[in-house]
């Protein structure tokens, strides 16, 4: 392993490397410190990310969660009542995927150790593909997005799950001072990581808008998209069929 970096990962080459070097430091208190920050609201997210993913028309089909980390969105999948397929749950941050196997004893979840930026699977491969707070982490985004179009089978969804910043300027306000000033000193104390939970509002920040992002789903090639705001605009989640 590289030597940890001592500040805020920025674009460029180095981003890839920095961002699977944090996850790999914070998986131990990832789960704790997602639910207690979020103030357990991303269990409800997840719900309608899937609930979005229209896996029930393929119910023993093959699906897709990558930037998967701790597993959590491809559970959601995993446990729908009906469902009788698989997932594929990747991400290239190995101390994630052991925090997380756990987990995934006697679900239908496969973890494989791979980067979104070029995935290990033939083109056409899944009926559906999740992706929950990853692509804001993507050093390429828009060749992330082609790739999850590319290994999705002709008419089959993309769900993204992303954070965002809420358009009502009281609620901005308020999420902003938490974002700022709460989450990465709660962060810190609980995760003893020095930077991580502050680069969790910068690359908010960061990172297109809901707008934006929809209009690049369209550019990469994705058909039949939206997207919708969850919790006054605090995340998005967005679609696209292959
Ligand atoms: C904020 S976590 C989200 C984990 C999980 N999807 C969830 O909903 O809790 C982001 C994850 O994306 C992974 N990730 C970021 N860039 C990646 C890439 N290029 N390839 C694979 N995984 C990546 C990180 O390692 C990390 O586990």
């Amino acid at each position: 392993m590289q030597p940890v970096p001592d500040a805020v990962p920025k674009a460029g080459a180095a981003r890839e490397q920095q961002v699977q070097q944090l996850f790999s430091e914070i998986a131990p208190r990832y789960d704790l410190l997602n639910h207690v920050l979020s103030l357990n609201i991303d269990r409800s997210w997840r719900r309608k990310a899937v609930d979005l993913l229209r896996w029930e028309d393929a119910r023993d089909g093959t699906f897709l969660d990558a930037c998967a980390g701790t597993f959590d969105l491809s559970l959601e999948i995993a446990r729908r009542a009906g469902f009788a397929g698989r997932v594929v749950a990747s991400d290239f941050a190995h101390p994630m995927l052991v925090q997380g196997t756990p987990k995934i004893a006697k679900s239908p979840i496969l973890s494989v150790c791979g980067d979104s930026l070029e995935l290990p699977f033939s083109d056409g491969t899944f009926d559906g593909v999740t992706v929950g707070f990853g692509v804001r982490n993507l050093a390429d985004l828009r060749g992330g997005l082609g790739e999850f179009r590319r290994v999705l089978k002709p008419g089959r969804r993309l769900v993204v799950l992303e954070f965002t910043v809420p358009p009502n300027p009281i609620m901005r306000a308020g999420y902003l001072f938490y974002f700022h000033n709460v989450l990465p000193l709660v962060g810190r104390l609980v995760s003893g990581h020095p930077w991580a939970y502050t680069y969790l509002p910068e690359s908010v920040k960061g990172f297109p808008g809901p707008g934006e992002l929809g209009a690049l789903f369209n550019t990469v090639g994705f058909t039949d998209t939206g997207w919708k705001l969850v919790s006054g605009g605090i995340a998005a989640i967005h679609w696209g069929s292959a």
